[in-house]
């Protein structure tokens, strides 16, 4: 499909209007960003500018798998109806001919810049820089003639030119800063920290924090706010060792929070932990928009992982989650769905006071490619309670309480296409504890055509991915012991 020809905007574009039509909507999210046609990964640029969310994203159009990396771009209003823009960055110079790896963006003077990550293979050697472009209307973008604006000489030896990515850049008391994503010389995750006082000229300031041999071989995609009296890193770690129930993608997302020291430079870590249970979760990156809201949006995929949509042929792949809040609680990040979604529900049916044994009580027909529900749950009498999502035949997702040892599973074993990765354990199950409050198992989910985000007692997220092979739409709910159900709701998602 793809000739010598430049990768160009107007290429890219053209393309993009000439093929999106033949994209297969069997499995296309109806309310979650995705590509027009083409391949998507990493949330870029994620920002509030005039007025309007703006989300840049990892873009290859021409395939459903990843290639040389463009910027794909949408807007929205409310954060859930997106408008589709016109490419904002094409792999078109010859610091970046190889890729716009991830990065972000932010406002200064009226416009918008975009610093990007510049990647270039020579002879199967690969360099890494950081470059900027910039719009004064937010849809067309010029890269700066002074590009690579970071480079080998201000790295100097604190990391790896090879292995140096994912600006994200922020205001702090007038200044400029920049993390960016590189490694140590034995392999461990490390994210340095740049200063600026006009995003055109840069210096090293210093090590922001560095990962131990168990938290990874390289750190990706770092964001750094502060929230709620906290100093917060959230970043991707590669390869990251299994600890318990976190981190058993081959990739993960962690949050770091503590307090962060200007002098120095330096993080102090007081807890780490993964940002979402789920099996497609990556990524994420945040903005603070004009109501103070700290929203993080994330590839809701996994690296390595089959596509059965590839093999199908359908044209596309990739989308990211819902956009979330977030919160620092008790030295944790908290999740939840920005308010604007509810006001796109369309209500359905609701049920009060249902009880639930070990006989179980079965919906028909309940279950929609949009549906979004809510459970309260008393387990107080209960040993497990357990639920069939979008049932067909043997075919369900799980999800399932145990009140002993107070965990969580989702399943999507035996669910429609089998997914697997490149991890060693199968990628269908995942576990993890949560408590319950006042008893009260208190569950959120939001389902599109091929993906579950589950917001546990507003304290834990899943994120993941399916492909039905005949679409399932019962719903069962079974329980050892009693389990009252003080309220069901479902509705649709517009
Ligand atoms: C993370 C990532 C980034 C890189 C981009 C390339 O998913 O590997 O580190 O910039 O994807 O598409």
């Amino acid at each position: 499909m793809l000739t010598e020809e430049k990768l160009t905007l107007e290429r890219a574009n053209h393309y993009i209007q000439e093929n999106k039509g033949n994209v297969n909507p069997l499995y296309r999210p109806t309310y979650h960003v995705s590509a027009p046609v083409g391949w998507l990964n990493d949330p870029n640029g994620f920002v509030y500018y005039q007025g309007e969310y703006h989300l840049f994203y990892q873009f290859y159009p021409y395939n459903s798998q990843w290639g040389p990396m463009h910027w794909g771009h949408a807007k929205s209003k409310d954060l859930i109806h997106w408008e589709e823009l016109p490419v904002a960055l094409a792999p078109d110079e010859w610091y970046d001919k190889d890729g716009c790896f991830s990065g972000s963006a932010i406002e200064k003077d009226g416009r918008l810049y975009l610093m990007y990550t510049g990647h270039v293979v020579e002879n199967d050697v690969v360099t890494q820089t950081q470059c900027i472009a910039v719009s004064d209307d937010g849809i067309n973008f010029e890269k700066l003639a002074s590009n690579p604006v970071i480079g080998a000489e201000l790295l100097g030896d604190e990391g790896s030119i090879h292995d140096f990515r994912d600006p994200k850049v922020f205001q702090h008391e007038g200044t400029y800063y920049s993390v960016v994503a590189t490694k140590t010389h034995d392999h461990r995750g490390k994210i340095v920290l740049f200063s600026s006082e006009d995003l055109n000229e840069w210096t090293f300031f210093s090590v922001l924090l560095e990962g131990t041999k168990e938290q990874g071989i390289m750190w990706e995609c770092p964001d750094f706010f502060t929230l709620d009296g906290k100093d917060v890193l959230i970043m991707s770690p590669i390869q990251i060792k299994r600890q318990g129930h976190e981190y058993h993608n081959i990739s993960s997302t962690m949050a770091c929070i503590g307090q962060m020291d200007w002098e120095t430079g330096k993080l102090t870590v007081e807890n780490f932990h993964e940002m979402d249970f789920g099996m497609d979760y990556y990524a994420p990156q945040s903005l603070l928009d004009d109501k103070n809201r700290r929203i993080v949006i994330a590839w809701m995929q996994m690296w390595d992982r089959t596509f059965p949509t590839h093999d199908l042929g359908h044209q596309w792949a990739g989308s990211m989650t819902l956009p979330r809040e977030l919160r620092v609680r008790n030295n944790r990040l908290i999740q939840r769905p920005v308010s604007e979604v509810y006001s796109q529900l369309e209500y359905e049916h609701g049920i009060e006071n249902l009880e639930v044994g070990s006989q179980p009580v079965i919906f028909h027909h309940l279950i929609k490619d949009n549906t979004y529900m809510q459970i309260v749950a008393d387990l107080s009498e209960a040993s497990q309670f357990s639920i069939q999502f979008a049932k067909q035949a043997e075919q369900y997702l799980r999800l399932n309480y145990e009140t002993e040892s107070s965990t969580f599973t989702f399943s999507r074993k035996n669910f429609g296409y089998e997914l697997k990765g490149a991890e060693k354990q199968p990628v269908d199950t995942r576990q993890f504890p949560v408590e319950l409050v006042n008893q009260q198992l208190i569950l959120e989910i939001f389902r599109d055509t091929n993906s579950i985000e589950i917001f546990v007692n507003g304290l834990e997220v899943i994120s993941a991915t399916f492909y039905e092979i005949e679409k399932g739409s019962d719903l069962v709910f079974h329980s050892e012991g009693k389990t009252m159900i003080g309220s069901f709701e479902t509705a649709i998602i517009k």
